[in-house]
């Protein structure tokens, strides 16, 4: 029997995010976001999913907190100096894409600001040309967790409808500017985040909303970035016809914890977590399971008149996902062993072994959620964060040999195949992390995804030299073979 085998022009590469790699967070007029202002955890806390939820007077003092070793966002891999030379061993690998993000303050400072920052789209202008230079497609996210910090002190975050013209504004400007330079984008990183993390997500601040109101306050944020969402196809669609525009979730795939009917149940309500949001931006309606969910909970979402009619005309192109792990679903009272994860934790799935930082590994689990997408949006797909954070160490001879590393991609490339063979219309795979990175949940740098070693601890010490793993030269050929050869 012959496995259908990816499509020609299939986009291999990685995928990296402002916030987590470019540094300089204060130069060339860029105003501090979100994630600038988030402090490492320590090695002792890292199995704890605790992700922050600060106060304004959090936010102010670390904003005034000038020890910056202690915010690694703010410092990254000093990509934003060194872009050129990342995207030269980019090419070395054979990439044909590289997903990053635009810090929307490199843009607007404020977030509300009424003219963009010259030079920040500089930044970017030099960025994309040096890609295309080397003949690499850039495929960019408009709002990877960089809201400008400035739109959560002033004005409660995504609480507030004024940010649905902010964003349309900021992505107006760099459609416009971007035209001719940049074919493929992303609205907001794994939108569905907000449930997990209302700052984060929703850029909104734990004393700007009452315990009791969280929901309601993460529900109105999803649909304001929804609408948001929305206006920026349109915008796109007018600005570069040729060009295409996806939604972005955390691809999570949830398994009952028994055959018991309510963990069935369960495990189908905690699935709509994902979802409900492609579910609005790739059918362009609320599902009609939510009627029932808001009722139950109290939630009212205020919509402007026009919001129907936007997101029902405004359908994204493809759907984009992250995929790291799966998770167990069960009744409330159902005790056991819980595990780590990406954002959330879970109850643990005795069939699946998990990383260093607890995360449950489940490659078979990615071609069952790739098939769901397809059978329920019939969209091209794009898996556009996938891989294994985990310690390397260095040889004295300065070797890295991450064959745990290889071992991860090949058996999720292998199911990516599978699906593809399924019916799946897979645009591109770009890893997570190509070259190693801050850590989004953690901010560590001894989390590694890279197929590149940068030379760099958690203290934000080290030569920042950049060097070459064993799985460097294994995603090389895979890239070759169009994934025929995963040995
Ligand atoms: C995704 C994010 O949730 O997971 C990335 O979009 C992030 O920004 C990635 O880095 C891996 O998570 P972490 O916490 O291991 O960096």
């Amino acid at each position: 029997m012959s496995i259908k085998g990816f499509r020609e022009n299939f986009m291999w590469g990685g995928a990296i995010a402002a916030n987590q790699v470019e540094g300089s967070y204060d130069k060339d007029g860029k105003g501090p976001n979100i994630s600038d202002v988030v402090k490492v955890v320590r090695p002792e806390d890292r199995k704890k999913m605790k992700l922050p939820f600060p106060t304004t007077e959090e936010v102010k003092e670390a904003l005034a907190n000038k020890n910056d070793k202690d915010y690694p966002k703010r410092y990254g891999i000093d990509f934003y100096n060194r872009y050129k030379e990342d995207i030269a061993l980019f090419k070395e690998m054979g990439f044909k894409t590289l997903r990053v993000s635009i810090s929307w303050g490199r843009i607007f400072p404020n977030g509300d600001d009424l003219e963009p920052n010259e030079a920040g789209l500089k930044f970017y202008d030099d960025l994309f040309n040096e890609l295309h230079k080397q003949g690499i497609e850039p495929v960019v996210t408009l709002s990877h967790y960089e809201t400008p910090v400035h739109l959560a002190l002033e004005y409660g975050g995504w609480t507030n409808r004024k940010l649905v013209d902010f964003f349309e504004r900021y992505a107006q400007t760099v459609f416009t500017r971007f035209k001719d330079k940049v074919k493929y984008w992303i609205t907001f990183n794994e939108i569905n985040a907000i449930m997990m993390s209302p700052y984060i997500g929703g850029a909104f601040l734990r004393d700007q909303v009452k315990d009791e109101d969280i929901l309601q306050a993460k529900f109105q944020s999803a649909h304001h970035q929804f609408v948001a969402s929305a206006k920026a196809v349109k915008a796109l669609h007018e600005t570069i016809p040729d060009g295409q525009i996806g939604c972005m979730v955390i691809g999570m795939l949830n398994y009952a914890n028994t055959t018991h009917p309510e963990d069935v149940l369960e495990a189908l309500n905690d699935q709509r977590n994902t979802f409900f949001f492609t579910d609005v931006m790739a059918r362009g309606h609320y599902p009609a399971y939510m009627t029932r969910f808001f009722d139950d909970n109290g939630i009212v979402i205020e919509k402007d008149e026009s919001d129907e009619k936007v997101l029902q005309e405004n359908l994204v192109d493809y759907v984009a996902l992250s995929y790291y792990m799966s998770s167990v679903s069960a009744r409330p009272e159902t005790e056991g062993e819980r595990v780590a994860g990406n954002i959330m934790s879970s109850l643990k799935n005795p069939y699946l072994e998990a990383s260093d930082w607890g995360w449950q590994i489940d490659p078979k689990g990615l071609r069952t959620l790739l098939n769901m997408f397809t059978d329920r949006y019939e969209k091209p797909l794009f898996v556009v964060e996938n891989g294994l954070g985990a310690f390397d160490k260095v040889e004295e001879d300065g070797s890295i040999h991450d064959e745990y590393r290889m071992a991860y991609l090949r058996e999720h490339i292998r199911e990516m195949r599978e699906a593809v063979a399924d019916g799946v219309d897979l645009m591109g795979y770009t890893a997570w992390g190509p070259i190693d990175l801050i850590s989004f949940s953690t901010s560590e740098m001894s989390k590694r995804y890279g197929f590149i070693y940068v030379d760099q601890d958690d203290y934000g010490n080290g030569t920042l030299d950049r060097s070459r793993k064993d799985s460097f030269y294994w995603y090389q050929k895979v890239i070759e073979t169009n994934g025929r050869d995963l040995d």
